[in-house]
């Protein structure tokens, strides 16, 4: 189960997640960041330590980065972030306020993703762009086998339940991309402090079928376990009313 205390531990170690820092997966989220437009005000929301920010600012320009753990958006220094404690189900901006808003890996935690694609919508101009990324189960249909796996309590939505959330929007580009051999143990480190719990979900890995094993590439390595993660990367332009 996710509550405050959960953002309060995990800030600590966060960075030190395999995927939240890595150039590869950033550079090719990043780059699908429209060059052509001036933007005066942009948005992360869920910025937690800044890993996508820190590089937003120095493409685009300064932002403002909301999230609702304090301790986790302690870890941001960047000068060109302003930090504001808020929750995306309510957002705390005028209508039509930014010119490009953009979230990655935030939406397994909302209690109303549809909610929140509604204030984003809300606070983005017309004809303005949002930017999504999200890390997907490999398949639609390993989805409940996924869910267990990660043994949070929690739904990771796929990729058709996502691309549905986009309805006030035109989708202008999606791109599933695939961060190769990422190393369980490093990703249960620096997310899950109760042993007994580390050894439970490296058991269950162990023991997923063959055709999640083969869709992953899964491998054992030094008591280590490395799959394939997938994450999608949206980019939609809000329809003009
Ligand atoms: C997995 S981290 C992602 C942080 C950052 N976007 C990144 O990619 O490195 C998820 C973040 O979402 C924030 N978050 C979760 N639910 C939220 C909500 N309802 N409103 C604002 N932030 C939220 C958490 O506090 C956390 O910092």
């Amino acid at each position: 189960m996710i509550n405050n205390s959960f953002w309060k531990t995990r800030a600590e170690n966060y960075n030190k997640t395999s995927w939240v820092k890595d150039d590869h997966l950033l550079d090719a989220y990043l780059s699908l960041i429209p060059q052509n437009c001036v933007y005066e005000n942009i948005l992360e929301v869920g910025v937690g330590t800044g890993a996508v920010a820190n590089k937003v600012v120095d493409m685009i320009g300064p932002l403002i980065g909301l999230d609702k753990s304090k301790e986790m958006m302690s870890k941001i220094e960047h000068d060109g972030i302003t930090k504001v404690v808020g929750d995306a189900h309510n957002l705390p901006f005028d209508d039509s306020h930014f010119d490009f808003i953009y979230m990655r890996n935030v939406i397994h935690y909302l209690e109303d993703p549809s909610k929140v694609f509604d204030e984003i919508s809300r606070c983005l101009k017309n004809e303005s762009n949002y930017l999504f990324s999200q890390v997907i189960p490999f398949s639609d249909d390993i989805s409940d086998e996924y869910d267990e796996l990660i043994g949070r309590d929690i739904h990771y939505p796929t990729h058709s339940e996502i691309t549905k959330l986009f309805s006030d929007y035109d989708i202008l580009n999606e791109v599933e991309y695939v961060l190769e051999a990422q190393s369980i143990m490093n990703w249960l480190r620096n997310t899950c402090q109760d042993k007994q719990k580390q050894q439970k979900i490296m058991e269950q890995h162990r023991n997923t079928s063959d055709s999640y094993k083969k869709m992953v590439n899964y491998k054992e390595e030094n008591d280590d376990i490395f799959v394939d993660i997938k994450h999608l990367f949206v980019l939609a332009e809000k329809h003009k009313y």
